[in-house]
């Protein structure tokens, strides 16, 4: 077991666990269980991933803070386990119907949140700022970017992207966000959502930056990006049909466009 802080080790006893492998940040999560500890190095946003949870506590279905603890570099953010399963399970993806509806009904909490007194922003102007910083410490993972974003039909460099961003910044139309809703981060029981994770990109932002991932997320994990197995005849436009909603394509290609620098 790894050196943990010892308020961190006597909440954890001797309880068996195992390592996550979903996630693709750098954290490790190790899951335990009905408790999960997720360790990241020090950074605004891991940070503002604890703030946040505690924020939602009484507003959403989020893990509850168990212990939150920084040693040397690293924070260790203790949470309770959500029930059910993420929503990428094979028993999801084989009912997309029952998906997305559950997804839909996902988003439409998150912009029910009153955010008249939410004081954490991460809309264009933070994202922006990010993502410059992002740019200009090398750090865009350019392994992880869709095929056409770069190179012969797309945009040259990360920095060329970003000047294209900055310069086709759209209205934001403000709600609660989750900032990276993709199916691993949202997890469904009972037929319904029982638990949003992973809340670094949490805050006010505009509606379409989780409608947008939510849409790249549902077309990558029915094409089999992440496991081998690809689910045929899948329509993600019913995402539309069930938020009840007419697809702002240009926005949903500048949110996609955006996540590429993170
Ligand atoms: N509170 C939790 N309850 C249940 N599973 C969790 C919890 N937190 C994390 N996980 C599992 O670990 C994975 C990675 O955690 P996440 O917070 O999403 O990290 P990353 O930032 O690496 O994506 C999740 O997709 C999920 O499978
Ligand atoms: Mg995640």
């Amino acid at each position: 077991m790894l050196d943990l802080p010892d308020k961190i080790k006597n909440l954890i006893g001797n309880e068996n666990f195992s390592y996550d492998d979903v996630g693709m940040s750098d954290s490790t999560v190790i899951i335990f269980t009905d408790k999960v500890l997720k360790i990241q190095s020090i950074s605004e946003e891991s940070e503002h991933e604890y703030q946040v949870m505690e924020w939602l506590q009484d507003k959403l279905p989020v893990p509850r803070v168990l212990a939150y603890e920084k040693a040397e570099d690293k924070n260790y953010l203790l949470m309770t386990k959500v029930s059910g399963k993420m929503s990428c399970a094979d028993q999801y993806m084989r009912n997309p119907e029952q998906l997305v509806n559950l997804l839909a009904e996902g988003l439409k909490m998150l912009w029910k949140v009153d955010i008249s007194n939410c004081t954490y922003m991460h809309g264009l102007d933070e994202k922006l700022q990010m993502a410059k910083h992002n740019v200009q410490n090398n750090v865009v993972d350019m392994d992880d970017v869709e095929p056409e974003t770069f190179g012969e039909n797309g945009f040259e460099s990360s920095e060329h992207l970003l000047k294209w961003l900055i310069t086709n910044r759209p209205e934001e139309e403000f709600v609660f966000s989750h900032g990276d809703f993709c199916l691993p981060n949202i997890f469904l029981s009972d037929e319904k959502i029982s638990g949003y994770i992973d809340l670094g990109k949490a805050g006010i932002a505009d509606r379409w930056q989780d409608i947008a991932l939510c849409y790249r997320s549902l077309l990558h994990n029915f094409e089999g990006k992440y496991c081998d197995k690809k689910y045929q005849g899948f329509r993600a436009d019913i995402l539309f049909e069930k938020l009840d909603i007419v697809p702002d394509w240009d926005k949903i290609r500048y949110y996609t466009l955006l996540d590429e620098l993170f």
